[in-house]
């Protein structure tokens, strides 16, 4: 999943650097380990989902409120201009708030716990529902920017600890399996959004206000839910050093015959890390043996937000809108949008052992590209024939299916395995910095680009698709089945050819 940044944030507890071999045994989670992901999920990432996607359905409702709003209080009319930076400002923001909690999530986890963390986050999602609910009433749109950026921080603590919580509760065998219900209930709010944002239920004009309160109700579930569930073990014993309330937590979560091997695995895991200092984010940008790495991690993660996905669900109904499809099919086409998500998000999984990472996203950003050329096509001859709307909407489909298969689930992954155990949380924090700071940039210039180009706004896409995949097949190698050690190593050995050519910059003297 795009944006799902910290997801293998938990892959940061496992001290060794093998045991992502061990993460296929088919194991069934027990029945409270299901719940706990649950009560985690629903007002951590699946919150997350729904804020991204219910700002779809008020935008027209919203723009009107703001010119009315202007017109009474100024006496004056509101130029589509500022109209246009207000409303961008009101869905970009939320990228904002999620920088800041990015940034401050870690640093609660290891103070309230996980679990406290997660209780905690939910204040920001009531407080943005009360000021997003009071705007209307009191008409002031600026307690909307207010609201979206508490969300932000709700999302941005949510994606750091969730994956943590749920990582730290996972028996080995169960790890990366549950590391993948992050995305799933991110998509999941996603679709939950579009379906709340359908006209016959929230999606009315008059009903906006109560539309964007909803993301109370996550919260609320989240904070009746989430109590019964005990803090993580593994906090519990390396951090806190409590080993009552671990074995505790542990019996809950496993039972009382199979809690054993769980706690010898944290024991060992305790002794190794009292060795490991985990390195400073600038400490990964002083080490030179770092730098592809960290290029790669530049380019996967800008581009994972600039590839023109976030631009196709932030604005949907006006992409679909500028298709050419009626403005009564719009909401329903939105909600397949969010299926095909939901079920890209499971494939991948899936295919991403078997075909490999490059595989994968080389081919998705091919096949992404594809589709921006047929699309702009469409755009172009819209009016040639009834069904060439149908055939843009099938591009945009298309497009979500190719960067649901390819960059949105193997950005994840390969931020884990291009760094090794003492580097990775630090990475984790730029390229969730990165992530969030591209996220906020497309938001912004999105409409601008669009009013700008038209339908050429999709050429834009084509070249950084097709510059990305260039990029990945010639500097990448394949990381299936390799340990993170052989890796790295992959990376000396192509800085040492490119020193024995004698040149610094060309990437394309060193094939794969
Ligand atoms: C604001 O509303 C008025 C009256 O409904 C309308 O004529 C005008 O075009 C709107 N302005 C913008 C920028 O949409």
């Amino acid at each position: 999943m795009r944006v799902c940044v910290m997801s293998e944030l938990a892959e940061t507890y496992d001290y060794t650097n093998d045991d992502c071999t061990q993460t296929n045994r088919p194991v069934v989670p027990s029945k409270s380990l299901l719940l706990a992901v649950w009560a985690a999920g629903i007002g951590g990432t699946f919150q997350y989902g729904y804020n991204i996607s219910i700002i779809n359905a008020p935008t027209k409702a919203v723009q009107s409120f703001i010119n009315q709003t202007w017109t009474e209080r100024y006496n004056t009319e509101i130029s589509t201009q500022v109209l246009t930076l207000l409303w961008s400002t009101i869905v970009s923001i939320f990228t904002l708030g999620g920088l800041v909690g990015a940034t401050v999530g870690g640093t609660l986890a290891i103070k309230f716990g996980r679990k406290g963390t997660l209780l905690f986050n939910n204040t920001f999602a009531l407080l943005a529902a009360f000021f997003m609910g009071l705007s209307y009433p009191t008409s002031t749109f600026e307690l909307l920017i207010v609201g979206r950026f508490l969300t932000g921080v709700n999302a941005g603590i949510a994606i750091c600890v969730q994956p943590l919580y749920i990582g730290e509760i996972a028996p080995r065998a169960l790890r990366g399996a549950m590391a993948m219900g992050t995305s799933i209930f991110i998509t999941g709010g996603i679709f939950t959004g579009q379906v709340i944002g359908l006209n016959e239920l929230l999606g009315k004009e008059e009903y906006w206000p109560i539309l964007l309160s909803t993301i109370c109700i996550p919260a609320i579930i989240q904070l009746l839910a989430l109590p019964w569930f005990p803090e993580s073990p593994r906090y519990l014993l390396i951090d806190r050093g409590d080993d009552v309330a671990c074995k505790k937590a542990l019996m809950w979560f496993h039972g009382p015959d199979k809690y054993h091997g769980e706690k010898e695995d944290m024991e060992s895991e305790r002794v190794s890390a009292l060795g490991i200092k985990p390195k400073k984010p600038w400490e990964l940008f002083t080490d030179t043996s770092l730098r592809w790495q960290l290029l790669t991690l530049f380019v996967i993660h800008t581009f994972q937000q600039l590839n023109g996905i976030n631009a196709i669900y932030f604005y949907a109904d006006y992409v679909f809108n500028q298709a050419g499809i009626p403005a009564n099919k719009i909401p329903y086409a939105t909600v397949g949008t969010g299926a095909c998500e939901c079920i890209t998000a499971l494939t991948c999984g899936l295919l991403i052992e078997s075909l490999g990472r490059r595989v994968l996203i080389i081919g998705g950003y091919c096949l992404m590209s594809i589709c921006c050329i047929c699309f702009t096509i469409a755009l172009t001859f819209q009016d040639y024939s009834p069904w060439v709307p149908y055939l843009s909407m099938i591009c945009v489909f298309a497009f979500i299916l190719s960067f649901g298969l390819g960059p949105g689930g193997v950005t994840n992954i390969l931020t884990t395995e291009l760094f090794t155990q003492t580097d990775r949380p630090a990475a984790y924090i730029i390229g969730g910095s990165i992530n969030w700071v591209a996220f906020f940039f497309i938001g912004m210039i999105f409409p601008f680009i669009v009013n700008g180009l038209k339908q050429y706004c999709f050429l834009v896409f084509l070249v950084i698709c097709c510059l990305v995949a260039t990029y990945i097949f010639f500097v990448v190698p394949e990381t299936k089945n390799k340990t993170f050690l052989e890796i790295q190593s992959e990376f000396h050995s192509r800085k040492k050819l490119i020193a024995a050519n004698g040149t610094e910059g060309p990437l394309l003297s060193t094939p794969m």
